[in-house]
């Protein structure tokens, strides 16, 4: 019985919903191990939308244990909401199908706050977030000053770690000139939504490995991308978490043995949302084109995504990294009807060829593409469900992503239907 970690292998909205909710149905227990309400999913079932940015995909499924583990940082009033919206649409939730680790790390409104005071007033340390608090609430995490879910229990615990964090936040405030904190409401308002949390908190480690003794089938969902890791990202535009596949081990608490198939989602051309390098970025009609054929609006923020051509080079990276058994190839029918295609093999710097994108910014900034170029196809190729229903050129581009990536295709998507899927090896199969 296999367990199958999900990332995505470039900045993240590789339509990793669609996956992931493909593989869900297979799964009994579907894991959150990283990031937090920064994420946005999007999922179609029998017509209905769904729109996930917190809770894993798995709640939307019945008789599925959904998890959200202690490598989240999770804004309690957000996931009241999103639990809201959900059952207003007939989803049912209840401490039997959602678990959250008690030793999650809480996003408080302040982080939100320091998070859009720093991005709008200081055009250096921009990063192009979301603004959700991600970053901040991470750092209070590191910092040992966050307000985790256990916390929530006790009014003493609880008074106390609001008074640590607030040491740091209202030092902090003055020096952004954003007033301090009210300290009784934001007790109060804890207070308040206390119970609606504790309903779900758990040991989730202890529930991981019970799961895993008795064969249950894991599904860990990654949110964001690989390529902005918090370590192996493009620093410092990056999230605030590892992204990558060894985060799910310790984002809910089990070894890293339980991992036994990781399956990188990869679109087939790139995109990013935000500030920060992206040596394929497109400036022309091809870039304009991509964006409107694939909707290249963010879930989350509603921004328009920048696009450029596949970066064979930089998933070849992530791959590693992320050491990914195989990949989903997504959203190839964007690229129908486009006459060349180009992907990037490598990097020019200095009069050298660069088989990796380097570590140091100014490096980066000075890398230029090394482009290989492949004939484009006329067909239409959205919702091909087995290599024969692909055209000659769509089936070559794909195995040339395949070589220089060092990564077989596992599942090829070809519209954003679960059905138009061509199954390559079944990652729970292993
Ligand atoms: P943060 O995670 O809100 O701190 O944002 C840091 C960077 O990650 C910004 O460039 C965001 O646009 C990007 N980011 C965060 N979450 C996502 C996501 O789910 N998809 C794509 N980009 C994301």
């Amino acid at each position: 019985m296999a367990n199958v970690v999900v990332v995505g292998a470039q900045w993240g909205d590789e339509g990793k919903g669609k996956i992931v909710d493909w593989l869900s149905e297979r799964a009994d227990v579907i894991a959150r191990f990283q990031g937090g309400h920064n994420a946005g999913h999007t999922l179609v079932i029998d017509g209905e939308v769904y729109k996930l940015h917190a809770l894993p995909s798995g709640v939307v499924r019945g008789g599925k244990l959904s998890v959200i583990g202690n490598g989240v940082v999770l804004d309690p009033w957000h996931l009241v909401s999103e639990i809201e919206t959900l059952r207003a649409q007939g989803v049912e939730i209840s401490p039997e199908t959602l678990m959250i680790a008690e030793n999650t790390p809480l996003i408080l409104p302040i982080h939100g706050e320091l998070d859009r005071a720093r991005e709008s007033q200081n055009s250096v340390a921009k990063i192009g977030t979301t603004g959700r608090g991600i970053g901040p609430a991470y750092e209070d995490k590191v910092g040992r000053r966050v307000v985790r879910v256990a916390d929530l229990a006790d009014p003493a615990t609880l008074e106390l770690r609001v008074d640590r964090a607030l040491i740091h936040h209202d030092a902090l405030r003055r020096g952004l000139g954003l007033e301090s904190v009210d300290r009784e409401a934001l007790l109060a308002s804890l207070a308040e939504v206390a119970p609606a949390i504790l309903e779900y908190a758990a040991p989730v480690w202890k529930v991981m490995t019970e799961a895993r003794k008795a064969g249950k089938r894991i599904l860990f969902e990654g949110a964001q991308g690989a390529l902005l890791d918090i370590d192996f990202g493009t620093y410092p535009f990056v999230t605030s978490s590892n992204v990558i596949a060894g985060q799910a081990a310790t984002g809910v608490g089990v070894g890293p043995g339980t991992i036994d198939f990781v399956l990188g989602i990869v679109k087939a051309y790139t995109t990013r949302v935000g500030e920060g390098p992206f040596p394929t970025e497109l400036h022309d009609d091809d870039g304009q084109r991509l964006g409107e054929r694939g909707h290249e609006f963010g879930t989350t923020t509603g921004r328009k995504r920048r696009c450029g051509w596949f970066d064979a080079c930089l998933v070849r990276q992530t791959c590693a990294t992320s050491g990914v058994n195989g990949i989903s190839l997504t959203k190839l029918d964007v690229l129908d009807g486009f006459e060349r295609l180009k992907i990037c093999v490598g990097y020019e710097l200095d009069g050298e060829t660069l088989d990796y994108l380097p570590t140091a910014a100014d490096q980066q900034a000075r890398c230029t593409p090394v482009y290989e170029e492949m004939p484009g196809w006329s067909e239409s190729t959205e919702g091909a469900r087995s290599w024969a229903d692909l055209p000659a050129n769509a089936i070559k581009y794909v195995r040339r992503v395949e070589e220089l990536i060092d990564c077989p295709v596992a599942l090829l998507s070809t519209s954003p239907e679960r059905e138009d899927t061509i199954l390559v090896r079944d990652p729970f199969a292993d």
